[in-house]
């Protein structure tokens, strides 16, 4: 009999939103009627089709694909250079210096901000703040590590700063953050920076939603604080950017500053651990998939996704504007396509989750499957169409009146 991970016990049984599909399923089987107007506003999934100029670019993947002398098999495992340099350039744009070689492009940051624990070892205090997206802490999980919480609370506007007294060797950052669309300021992050320095600790800084900052003080990027290319790894991805929820792209930034000592003394390059177990473990992202990013960080990709990005937008507003109209504190709406908000009458999130499921077929995400900072929260997203959203903010609004 084999011996098998443990760890796993440690899990709760199912992930957060595999777990709220399941009950989502089980309410429409037993409420076939009021499953017909249910509305989705859970998990952070886009809705909006695909940019055309994308489209284009993934038909040029699928032209070359049908031909001998274009065909492409195995591709490099950390992308292609035209990926790569596309990645790089997009940077660029935004006045941040990305080298060529620190880039890998991948199916997704989720797996990368769970492969990662792949290139760490056992013994490191790792910090994560709760609440959080929950992949960060079950892939720790599963590896038998666990981690030390930074409280995200009312109070600090869920933006946990550095505790000095607390050594760290490891630091997840999420910024603008899931699941409370909190952004960290340039300020707050040089702090960060700083503090990973000082402790020679890495920052995992995953910055998936970048994409929804409109402020141009808020930071889109780590690489943007001084000091952050000799601490900090970045991932992020185009599921939200350019909606490639379903197509599966992602990147993640491994600068080749980071280089640390193992116990022998020897010296060890995070990028050329990455590169090994990247090559060893996955095989690229399809050609025809990488033909259509490229075109997402062109000029044209750029603008047709800001219409995209500007679509959800007004979403997020929608569901701020509700909130703030029947006064619910909440957090988020601005700079990321999330809505944090306390839930009402004191309820805990996941009564909350079926009293709205039950009342008005509207489905969220209870903040309890963030972390215990999160049991008197929920989060609504942005991504769904405009018209369900409105009619959605339309029965919330009749939900509360009902139950002051
Ligand atoms: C979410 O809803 O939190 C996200 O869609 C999850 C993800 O990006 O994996």
């Amino acid at each position: 009999m084999p011996k098998l991970n443990e760890n796993y016990l440690k899990l709760k049984q199912n992930y957060l939103f595999a777990d709220i599909r399941h009950r989502i399923d089980s309410y429409c089987e037993s409420h076939p009627e009021e499953g017909k107007r249910l509305i989705r506003l859970g998990i952070g999934d886009v809705t909006l089709p695909l940019p055309e100029a994308v489209i284009k670019g993934l038909h040029e993947g699928v032209d070359a694909q049908a031909n001998a002398a274009t065909f492409r098999g195995y591709g490099p495992e950390q992308g292609y250079d035209e990926t790569r340099h596309a990645i790089a350039a997009y940077y660029k744009k935004h006045g941040i210096d990305v080298d060529f070689e620190a880039v890998f492009v991948s199916d997704g940051a989720k797996s990368d901000t769970g492969n990662i624990t792949d290139i760490f070892g056992n013994g490191n205090v790792i910090l994560c703040p709760d609440p959080v997206y929950p992949v960060y802490v079950d892939t720790n999980t599963m590896c038998g590590r666990d981690v030390v919480y930074m409280n995200g609370t009312v109070d600090n506007g869920f933006l946990p700063m550095p505790d000095k007294s607390i050594h760290a060797d490891l630091i997840y950052i999420c910024s603008p953050n899931n699941p409370t669309g909190a952004c960290y300021t340039r300020e707050q992050l040089k702090e960060w920076v700083d503090y990973a320095l000082e402790n020679e600790a890495v920052i995992l800084f995953d910055s998936a939603y970048e994409a929804f900052i409109s402020d141009p003080e808020l930071p889109r990027s780590i690489y943007e604080i001084e000091g952050a290319r000799r601490c900090a790894i970045e991932f992020c991805s185009l599921s939200k950017t350019a909606g490639f929820t379903g197509t599966r792209l992602g990147y993640t930034i491994v600068p080749t500053e980071l280089v640390f000592k193992a116990s022998d003394g020897t010296e060890m390059s995070l990028n050329a651990m990455w590169a090994r177990r990247q090559s060893t473990k996955f095989n690229g992202v399809s050609y025809i998939v990488q033909k259509g990013a490229e075109v997402v960080f062109s000029d044209a990709g750029i603008a047709a996704c800001k219409e995209n990005l500007d679509y959800y937008k007004r979403n997020a507003k929608v569901i701020a504007d509700t909130m703030r109209e029947c006064g619910v504190t909440f957090f988020g709406g601005i700079n990321s396509p999330y809505i944090w908000f306390e839930c009402p009458c004191g309820m805990e999130s996941w009564e909350f989750f079926d009293h709205m499921l039950n009342t008005i077929q509207v489905v969220g995400t209870p903040g309890a499957g963030f972390g215990e900072n999160g049991k008197n929260f929920f989060r609504l997203t942005s991504f769904g169409s405009y018209e369900k959203t409105v009619e959605a903010m339309e029965r919330f609004r009749d939900m509360l009146a009902r139950m002051k």
